[in-house]
C-alpha cells in the first residue's frame, strides 16, 4: 500500500481540493461537538502553511441530493474560520459557475468552503460528472475525511480517480488513523486483546469473524453478551437477547475453540427492572440474570477479569459500551474499561461512536493513543474490509 503523505506531494502555491469530515452534530443551528472540526486542523494548517489555496469538501447529514437549509455548513463555516484564524468563506453551492468563479479568484493561504456535496445528487452515486466537476477545481487532491473512507462517494472516491498517484494524498488524521488500524489489525503486538460491546450481536457478526482471525483474546460485553450467555445455556431473564442469533452464538464461540481464542463472556452483572434512573440496583452472583430483570452493565467480578487481560495486553482495540453508560447506575462498567485501557501499557485503540463518547465522559481520553474519528469507517476496518477512499488513494 503506497499512500502519499502530504510532505510528498507537490502543493507549494498549488490549489488542494481537500475532503474533511465536518459531519457535526448541530443542533437549532448550534453546533453541539466541535471534534471532527478540531481534527481537520493539523492538515489545513499544514497545507495553507506550504502556500497552496485549499478548496473545502464535507459532508453534512443525509440530505439526500437536495438542499436543505438546516444543512447548510454556514455555521461549521464559522467555527473554522474562528479555529484557522482567518476567514472561510461558504461557497455559493457544490459545483456551477459562481463556484468555480469564487475558487479562481483564490489567493495562496486562502479556502473556500464548498456547500454540503450531499445537496448535489451525484455525490453519493458517486457520479463521474461530478467528480470530474470536482477534479477541475484543484491541482491535487489531499483526504482526511476517515469518517466517510467507507463510502464509495464523488468527493471520496470518484475525484481521487480522476488524479494520477503524484498528486493525490492523505492528510495527517487519515494517515494517523490508517497507522493505527495496520499497528492493531496487521502488526500487533502481542497479546491482542479485543473488548466488544454494544446491544446487538447481529451488528458485530462480520468483525467477530475478523478478529477471530487475530486476537489472542476477546472481551464481550455490553447487551450483545447475552446472546452468547443464552447459546450457553446461561439464564438471562429479561436481558436483551437476539432470539434468531442465539445458534449463530454457539458457532462463534465453537469457532473461537477451535482457534484458541478466548472469548470471554461476563461472569456477573449489575441489573434493575428498568433503565429508569431510580430504578432498584442490584448485582448479580453469578452469570444468570433472574427473571423479570435485565443486565444493563458488567458486574465487579467481571470488572475486575477484563481489566486484567487488558492490563496485560500489548495491544487493545476496543469498540462498543459494556452497559448503559449514559445513565449513571450502569455506567461504572464502561468507565472501568476506559480507565484501564489508559492505565495499561498497551497499545490502544478506540473506535466507535458510542464508545468513544463513553472514554470522552470518563475523563482518560487523553490517555488512549488512539482514539478513532470514524464510526462505520472503523468497525469496517474492524471487519477486514478495503474502504473504498482510501483504496482510490492508492497507487
Ligand atoms: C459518520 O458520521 O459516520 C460519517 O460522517 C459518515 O456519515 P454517513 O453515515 O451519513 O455516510
Amino acid at each position: 500500500m503506497a499512500i502519499r503523505s502530504l510532505e510528498q506531494l507537490d502543493l507549494d502555491g498549488r490549489r488542494a481540493f481537500v475532503r474533511v469530515d465536518l459531519n457535526v452534530p448541530i443542533r437549532d443551528g448550534r453546533i453541539q461537538d466541535d471534534t471532527r472540526i478540531r481534527a481537520a486542523l493539523p492538515t489545513l494548517r499544514a497545507v495553507l502553511g506550504r502556500g497552496a489555496s485549499v478548496v473545502l469538501a464535507s459532508h453534512l447529514g443525509r440530505p439526500k441530493g437536495r438542499p436543505m437549509p438546516e444543512l447548510s455548513l454556514a455555521p461549521v463555516a464559522r467555527r473554522l474560520a474562528d479555529l484557522l484564524d482567518r476567514p472561510v468563506p461558504l461557497a455559493p453551492g457544490v459545483v456551477g459557475p459562481g463556484v468555480s468563479e469564487a475558487v479562481r479568484a483564490l489567493e495562496p493561504g486562502q479556502v473556500l468552503l464548498l456547500e454540503n456535496v450531499r445537496f448535489h445528487p451525484g455525490e453519493t452515486k458517486n457520479d463521474p460528472d461530478l467528480a470530474r466537476a470536482f477534479a477541475a477545481l484543484a491541482d491535487a487532491y489531499v483526504n482526511d475525511a476517515f469518517g466517510t473512507c467507507h463510502r464509495a462517494h464523488a468527493s471520496t472516491a470518484g475525484v481521487a480517480d480522476r488524479f494520477p498517484p503524484e498528486r493525490k494524498g492523505a492528510g495527517l488524521l487519515l494517515l494517523s488513523e490508517i497507522r493505527a488500524f495496520h499497528r492493531v489489525l496487521d502488526a500487533p503486538e502481542r497479546p491482542l486483546v479485543a473488548v466488544l460491546g454494544g446491544a446487538k450481536v447481529s451488528d458485530k457478526i462480520p468483525v467477530i469473524r475478523n478478529l477471530l482471525d487475530k486476537v489472542d483474546r476477546l472481551l464481550v460485553g455490553g447487551a450483545m453478551a447475552f446472546t452468547f450467555l443464552a447459546a450457553q445455556g446461561v439464564g438471562t431473564g429479561d436481558s436483551l437477547v437476539e432470539a434468531d442469533r442465539i445458534e449463530l452464538a454457539r458457532d462463534l464461540l465453537a469457532e473461537a475453540e477451535r482457534r484458541g481464542v478466548g472469548l470471554v463472556l461476563p461472569v456477573d452483572h449489575v441489573i434493575a427492572r428498568d433503565i429508569a434512573a431510580a430504578a432498584e440496583v442490584r448485582t448479580t452472583e453469578g452469570p444468570e440474570v433472574p427473571d423479570g430483570w435485565k443486565g444493563l452493565d458488567i458486574g465487579p467480578d467481571t470488572r475486575s477479569a477484563f481489566g486484567a487481560a487488558v492490563a496485560t495486553a500489548r495491544t487493545v482495540v476496543w469498540n462498543g459500551p459494556m452497559g448503559v453508560f449514559e445513565t449513571p447506575a450502569f455506567a461504572e462498567g464502561t468507565f472501568a474499561l476506559a480507565r484501564a485501557a489508559a492505565e495499561s501499557p498497551a497499545f490502544t485503540v478506540v473506535g466507535g461512536g458510542d464508545s468513544v463518547s463513553a472514554v470522552n465522559r470518563s475523563g482518560v481520553a487523553d490517555r488512549i493513543d488512539h482514539i478513532s474519528t470514524g464510526g462505520g469507517a472503523s468497525l469496517e476496518l474492524l471487519e477486514g474490509r478495503v474502504l473504498p477512499g482510501i483504496a482510490a488513494l492508492e497507487g
